[in-house]
This record gives structure tokens, sequence and C-alpha cells, in this order.
């Protein structure tokens, strides 16, 4: 299957993600991540996204659509993959068109996670991620077990995240319209328990 998630920051795509490729046992891309170990790795390419990231805004298209051009052409995504944070922009939805028709494949289905502004800030303010295995947690609803390291990513501050938000009802919310019209759209009601949004998100590909 050829999946995309989209919804705002700290909707629970990385959470539903995680869950949903065990299932469907495709690749999970996420943009956000790749971005976040070249950060780390400080190559050229996590020099330039290190700052656009930490104040919340978007990295240039270009960069971001050759990154996931070359990988979804990796044998682990001949068979299908769930992309993660990606398209983020009108113009990146087009690109992967392209890449798409030119591979001689099609998308399955477009989820969109619903999640209302005023629920955002508290899933990300708890937000805690394991550098170790990347698992997610928040403090009160899935607080780490004991002993296991986690950090608060750094572009969790408060201004980022309306930073994000901004960003996110402007330049990505355009792409909904463009996977409706192509009849590729499922929403989710992202509040509620992480278990019944997997529930929801199964449900919503007839599985
Ligand atoms: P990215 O990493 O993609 O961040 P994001 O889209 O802002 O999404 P988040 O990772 O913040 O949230 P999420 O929806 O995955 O929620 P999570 O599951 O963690 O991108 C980061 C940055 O990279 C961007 O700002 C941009 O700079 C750059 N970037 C990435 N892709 C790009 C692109 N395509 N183009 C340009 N730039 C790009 O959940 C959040 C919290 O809520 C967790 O604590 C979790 O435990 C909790 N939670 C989850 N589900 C539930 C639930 N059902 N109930 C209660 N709590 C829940």
């Amino acid at each position: 299957m050829r999946l995309i998630l989209v919804g705002p920051p700290g909707a629970g795509k990385g959470t539903q993600a995680k869950r949903l490729v065990e299932h469907l046992g495709v690749p999970h891309i996420s943009t956000g991540d790749m971005l976040r170990a070249a950060v780390k790795a400080g190559t050229e390419l996590g020099k330039k996204a290190d700052e656009l990231m930490k104040s919340g805004q978007l990295v240039p298209d270009d960069i971001v659509i050759g990154m996931v051009r070359e990988r979804i052409v990796e044998p682990d995504a001949q068979k299908g993959f769930m992309l993660d944070g990606f398209p983020r922009t009108r113009p990146q939805a087009e690109a992967l068109d392209t890449a798409l028709q030119a591979a001689d494949v099609a998308l399955d289905a477009v989820i969109l996670i619903d999640v209302a502004d005023e629920a955002i800030e508290k899933r990300i303010t708890g937000r805690r991620c394991a550098p170790a295995d990347g698992t997610i947690y928040h403090v009160e609803y899935d607080p780490p077990p004991p002993g296991v390291e986690v950090i608060i990513r750094a572009d969790d501050r408060p201004e980022a995240v309306k930073e994000r938000l901004t960003k996110y009802h402007r330049d990505t919310k355009p792409i909904i319209p463009f996977y409706e019209s192509k009849g590729l759209l499922k929403r989710v009601d992202g509040l509620a328990s992480p278990d019944d949004v997997t529930k929801r998100m199964l449900a919503a590909l007839g599985i």
C-alpha cells in the first residue's frame, strides 16, 4: 500500500505511523525524522535545515522533494510506503505525483488526522522522544518508563509550535482539496485514545 499521513503538528502522525507500518509491512518514511537525522549527523543538508526547523519554518521544497524521490525508489519501498510529513506543500504534492507516475505506481489513500489547534499545544508540550529508538511518549497520556532517556524536541518551544501551526494552515492545508478531488482523502478524527485512532484509521482503509 502507498499511503500518506497528513495532519497538523502533534496530531499523532508519528505515533500512528509506527503502529500502522507494523500492520501493513511497509516502511515508515518521515521527512521530519530524516531531517532530524541529517541535523544530528551534521551533514550539509542538516546544517541548512537546523535553524529553519528550530524556528518552525519549512525546509525548502527542492531539498525535501529530492530527499523523498531518492527514498521511495529504495528496494524496501517497492511494495509500498507510509509517508509522514510529506507532502507538506502543493508543489511537494505535485512533485510526488510526477515521481509516482514516472514509476507507474499510484497512491492508495491519503489519511488526514484531524485535531483542532486547541488540543495541539497540550500534546506537543507533553511530548518526549527517546533518542535510542525513536519511541514517542507523552508525560500524561503515555509516560516514558522509568530509566528510559527522553528528550524534548528543539522545535517544541511554544513560539516554534505557533509558527508550525501557522505554516500548516497556510501551506499544508491546500493539499487536502488536491487529494480530495482525486478521491483519495480519508478523514479520521484524531481526538481519541491512540488505540481508538488506530482502529479508525484501519477502518478508513477498509482493513
Ligand atoms: P515533523 O517531524 O514532520 O513534525 P510535525 O508535522 O510538526 O509533526 P510532529 O512530529 O510534531 O507531530 P506528529 O503528528 O507526528 O505527532 P506525534 O505522534 O509525535 O517535521 C518537523 C519539521 O521538519 C517541520 O516543522 C519542518 O521544519 C521540517 N519538515 C518536515 N517535513 C517537511 C516537508 N515535507 N517540507 C518542509 N519541511 C519539512 O504526537 C504528538 C504528542 O501527542 C506525543 O507526545 C504523543 O505521545 C501524543 N499523542 C499522539 N496521539 C495521541 C492521542 N491520540 N491522544 C493523546 N496523545 C497523543
